[in-house]
């Protein structure tokens, strides 16, 4: 899966830095070659002799160091590899990636190298929710620097939330997907799916028959294509495709929030199933059982995310694609659904009970763009994805 690639792995200086000696033989047993940095602080969790042992290379940590330069400088160290990996990626290193500072042989790596950069951000949670870290990671995200977790849990410091490192394997995914070769490979795809849950009470919920099939195969059919593929998937029946950073929401305005918060991104893929609708003033605890009275539920609008990032104005995808499932009048409805909403495509199906599309295995589209109505045969939701994947590989390239 990575064979003949070459990571070159930067250890910053925090506890899950202890998890980069499991990544690295994560990263060797797939094929990959990882060449370590290791920062000062870094030195301090984990031993070079360690990391070097397992990555069956020579660590360097220091920037003057001049045996290094007369065989490898550190210009060339940064080229030679296909993709630089931070792991941990402190709130510090961040940091000093959104400034541009190369006060160390890390940093001066991160500042040189052509090649693209995925980090594994971790450290404690409110140094993550910070203003100035979450600055930091919105303008790396705009350098086109890519990332992975954090995740919520545990911390070592004793707290409980986001800032825990991405486990090793969760990592190796990311990459694998990275390095993926394929038409797509560079390209960043958002694409939403599953259902969205409304909640009416801590129990209860307003949902609909959507599985996320058919969103999942597209994740991964773009993923195989080469692209790295943000997945924003509500409560859905199929688990997530292997290769792809996943972001589990449960009602649409957590699907926009994440939606917008992987943004920029080259194009976004709408099959996510949202909501029209939520309940206004859900009940915080459970709306008791009275013989006779009946609750009355009032709903109001959700959020139109589909519309909302097809006309941005500022960082809108190249390409926005929507999805339109009707019973009735299919072409007609998606055709003034794409207008209305100023996407680019419309995948239109028809959801009709008797065609057991929504649930089903199978699928029956007709693609709407500028160029007018195409419909493609009824064909597996796999095939669906791969013919989908494959014009987005045309439009973007
Ligand atoms: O529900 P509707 O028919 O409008 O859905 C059409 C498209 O809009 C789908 O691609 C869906 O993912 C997207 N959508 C959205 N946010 C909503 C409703 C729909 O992104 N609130």
């Amino acid at each position: 899966m990575l064979s003949g690639k070459r990571i070159l792995l930067i250890i910053g200086g925090g506890i899950a830095a202890y998890k980069c000696l499991d990544l690295i033989r994560r990263l060797r047993e797939r094929g990959g070659s990882v060449t370590p940095v290791m920062t000062r602080a870094a030195v301090e969790f984990v031993t070079p002799l360690s990391v070097s042992a397992l990555a069956g290379e020579k660590v360097y940590t220091e920037l003057f160091d001049l045996t290094d330069e007369a065989e490898m400088g550190h210009i060339q160290l940064s080229r030679v590899a296909d993709l630089v990996l931070v792991a941990p990626a402190t709130a510090d290193l961040m940091a000093k990636m959104a400034q541009g500072m190369a006060g160390d042989l890390a940093t001066t790596l991160l500042l040189a190298t052509d090649t693209p950069i995925m980090i594994a951000p971790a450290m404690n949670v409110r140094m993550w929710e910070h203003p100035a870290t979450q600055r930091n990671l919105a303008v790396l995200k705009g350098d086109g620097v890519s990332i992975v977790g954090p995740n919520d849990g545990d911390m070592a410091c004793g707290e409980y939330g986001p800032g825990r490192m991405a486990e090793p394997l969760e990592i190796v995914d990311a990459v694998v997907g990275a390095l993926a070769d394929g038409p797509l490979r560079g390209k960043r795809i958002v694409v939403t799916s599953g259902p969205t849950h409304e909640p009416i009470d801590p129990v209860r919920y307003i949902a609909n028959r959507s599985s996320g099939a058919q969103g999942t195969a597209i994740a991964a059919a773009l993923r195989a294509l080469g692209a790295e593929v943000v997945f924003v998937t509500g409560p859905a029946d199929v688990a997530p495709p292997d290769g792809v950073e996943v972001v589990s929401v449960v009602t649409a305005r957590e699907m926009r929030a994440a939606v917008l918060a992987t943004l920029p991104a080259d194009a976004a893929v709408f099959a996510a199933a949202v909501a029209d609708w939520r309940v206004v003033g859900a009940s915080d605890s459970k709306i008791k059982k009275v013989a006779g009275a009946l609750p009355t539920l009032a709903f109001e609008e959700n959020p139109d995310i589909l519309a909302e990032v097809s006309q941005m104005s500022e960082g809108r995808p190249g390409l926005v694609v929507g999805f339109a499932a009707e019973t009735h009048d299919v072409i007609q409805n998606a055709t003034a659904k794409r207008a209305r909403k100023g996407c680019d495509w419309i995948v239109a199906n028809d959801v009709s009970p008797a065609t057991g599309i929504m649930g089903g295995t199978e699928n029956a589209v007709t693609l709407i763009s500028d160029a007018g109505a195409e419909a493609w045969p009824r064909m597996g939701k796999d095939a669906v994805a791969r013919q989908l994947a494959a014009r987005i590989a045309d439009a973007l390239v």
